[in-house]
């Protein structure tokens, strides 16, 4: 079976040595997490795993775990409403507290169990790090640069210094983007600021 055929409802149906090759190789991902998607979320998704890359490699970070995270932190961005209700399955179940929070950032929560779930994936930095992508209340290095990837890959096109300054100072650069997306919250979707301490 090529992984282009396999989805990650099917997932666990695979051999135990398959599921563990796919988990390893970004190529043979690809194609699962393309399914999971709209197309232009996909291409979101292999543009965050290249900023994440090259950030990991001026930071000391793992930049194959760094690609890893970007690749997959939006895994739970379904295409459409009615599989976005499985969102709030998901954390009613493991999570319930948090159908209190906004619904912007469920995907982020969920997607740590949804891999564990339908993956077996249990790389602890990079759901971590997933878990943190949209409100950030994690300071290791592998979430300070998936937060700044996710908001600022290129393809946003949002014209400020933050990648750069990422490049040689990720806290400065962090801070900096962290105040931007507060600002953001509170008054242009006017919904509250949550915390997300694990
Ligand atoms: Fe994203």
């Amino acid at each position: 079976m090529k992984s282009e055929d396999i989805s990650f409802d099917d997932f666990m149906s695979l051999d135990h040595k398959l599921r563990k090759k796919i988990l390893n190789d970004p190529e043979l991902l690809k194609p699962l997490i393309a399914k999971n998607m709209k197309a232009s979320r996909y291409k979101h998704s292999l543009s965050v795993a290249q900023v994440c890359k090259d950030l990991a490699k001026k930071h000391h970070v793992d930049p194959d775990k760094a690609y890893m995270a970007g690749l997959l932190h939006d895994v739970c961005k379904f295409p459409n409403d009615e599989e976005s209700k499985e969102l709030e399955e998901y954390l009613r179940y493991y999570d319930p507290d948090k159908l209190n929070g906004a619904k912007g950032i469920y995907h982020s929560w969920v997607a740590p169990y949804y891999l564990r779930e339908k993956t077996n994936f249990h790389d602890r930095d990079i759901l971590n790090a997933i878990y943190n992508h949209t409100i950030c209340n994690s300071r290791d290095k592998l979430s300070m640069i998936l937060y700044i990837a996710d908001k600022r890959e290129p393809l946003r096109g949002i014209d400020d210094d933050i990648l750069k300054i990422a490049e040689k100072d990720l806290k400065k650069a962090f801070e900096m983007l962290n105040k931007d997306v507060e600002r953001y919250i509170k008054e242009v979707k006017n919904e509250r600021f949550v915390e997300n301490s694990i």
